[in-house]
């Protein structure tokens, strides 16, 4: 028999997405191929703090279980503490926003030298931020919203015009999403239609960046697909979220029981949106140098416009998640999708080790 690929399954973490990332880990350890692979489970707390094995197992199954013995990690000698993990093969760092789609946690592994699922360090720091996303996406002609965006600086300045509503709409319109540039989940996100409003979403918003994005607001429903794969990854089919009138897809409509918005796999649209959903989002997948996975959602407006809004760099993979659920539809079961995610990010490593080799 072959010996087992240890995986060391990351998830938690310090960001507003903590409780989405331990239901995907808590789904991903349920499913994952068990002949092939040996889970390690690795909890981030939400205060920053690692967790041990066994308390990493006790949190999958019970998602309020409380951690007894944390290990803050303030230096190397710190990491060293946490020796019962044995030596990993793979990671898959399964950490929504913070530290996990922004590269944090990346680089970490490439100090480690060892191989990890998902983006790599650049693709996870650039999509992470929409702003980066936006200009990129527009280098390879896929449209985005008009917008303009606003630094800590400029929003500690009183006097600045960014900050006055009549003056932004009468270059964006009247009609705006205010949200912070490095954010997920909708966390910090307003809809906005006049000047007190817009104040009050910028008050928010900077609550959780230094850099806080005006858009146009595009009209219509979003639609996500999913890519997989590094030099020629596969698009699967498309989704869409059809909302209650009135109500954008807020945090509560990702995650809450009580949501209005329904996912629709695949969704019933003509032929030709449906290729101009995937191939927008194949040209961005590439233009910011995704490797895994990625989740790439737009707007699709009442006459048929495709406008690019934001990349997940590690998207849900909860039950109701739209990453999985894209690739089931395609032909792609959840257990070999894991399956494949890991192998991807073995090829990505094999590859660049084979780079390296050339300079000895
Ligand atoms: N420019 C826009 N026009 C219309 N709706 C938007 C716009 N930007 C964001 N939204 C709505 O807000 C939600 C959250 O915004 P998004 O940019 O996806 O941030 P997050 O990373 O928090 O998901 C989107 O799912 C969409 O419903
Ligand atoms: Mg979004």
């Amino acid at each position: 028999m072959t010996k087992k690929i240890k995986v060391g399954l990351i998830f938690g973490g310090n960001s507003s997405e903590y409780e989405v990332s331990i239901v995907s880990g808590h789904n991903i350890y349920k499913a994952i191929d068990k002949d092939k692979f040996e889970v390690h489970p690795i909890w981030i707390t939400n205060d920053g703090y690692f967790a041990d094995e066994e308390e990493s197992f006790k949190v999958l199954e019970d998602h309020n279980y409380k951690v007894k013995n944390p290990h803050k990690v303030n230096n190397i000698s710190n990491l060293i503490e946490l020796a019962d993990l044995p030596e990993i093969d793979i990671f898959f760092p399964i950490v929504h926003g913070n530290l996990g789609e922004d590269g944090g946690l990346q680089g970490l592994f490439k100090i480690l030298d060892k191989p990890f699922v998902g983006d790599d360090i650049l693709s996870a720091a650039v999509t992470m931020d929409k702003e980066f996303t936006k200009i990129l996406a527009q280098r390879v002609g896929v449209p985005v919203a008009d917008w303009i965006s606003i630094k800590r600086f400029e929003f500690d300045d009183k006097g600045n015009d960014k900050l006055d509503y009549n003056k932004v709409s009468e270059t964006l319109g009247e009609d705006l999403f205010v949200k912070p540039s490095n954010q997920g989940s909708s966390v910090g996100v307003s809809h906005v239609t006049n000047a007190e409003e817009y104040k009050k979403a910028l008050d928010e918003a900077f609550k959780y960046d230094d850099k806080v994005l005006v858009e146009k607001t595009v009209p219509g429903t979003e639609v996500e697909t999913a890519v997989l794969g590094n030099d020629e990854p596969i698009v699967a089919g498309v989704g869409e979220i059809t909302n209650a009138k009135g109500s954008f897809y807020t945090y509560e409509n990702k995650y809450d029981n009580s949501s209005t918005s329904k996912l629709q796999i695949p969704a019933n649209l003509p032929d030709k949106i449906v290729q101009t959903v995937r191939s927008n989002a194949l040209k961005v997948y590439q233009v910011t140098e995704c490797s895994g996975l990625a989740r790439i959602d737009s707007m699709l407006t009442p006459d048929g416009k495709v406008v690019l809004t934001e990349v997940n760099a590690l998207p849900g993979f909860t039950n109701i998640s739209m990453y999985p659920k894209l690739f089931e539809e395609a032909g792609i079961p959840y257990t070999e999708l894991i399956t494949r995610l890991i192998e991807a990010g073995q090829d990505r490593y094999n590859h660049k080790k084979h780079l390296l080799h050339k300079h000895d």
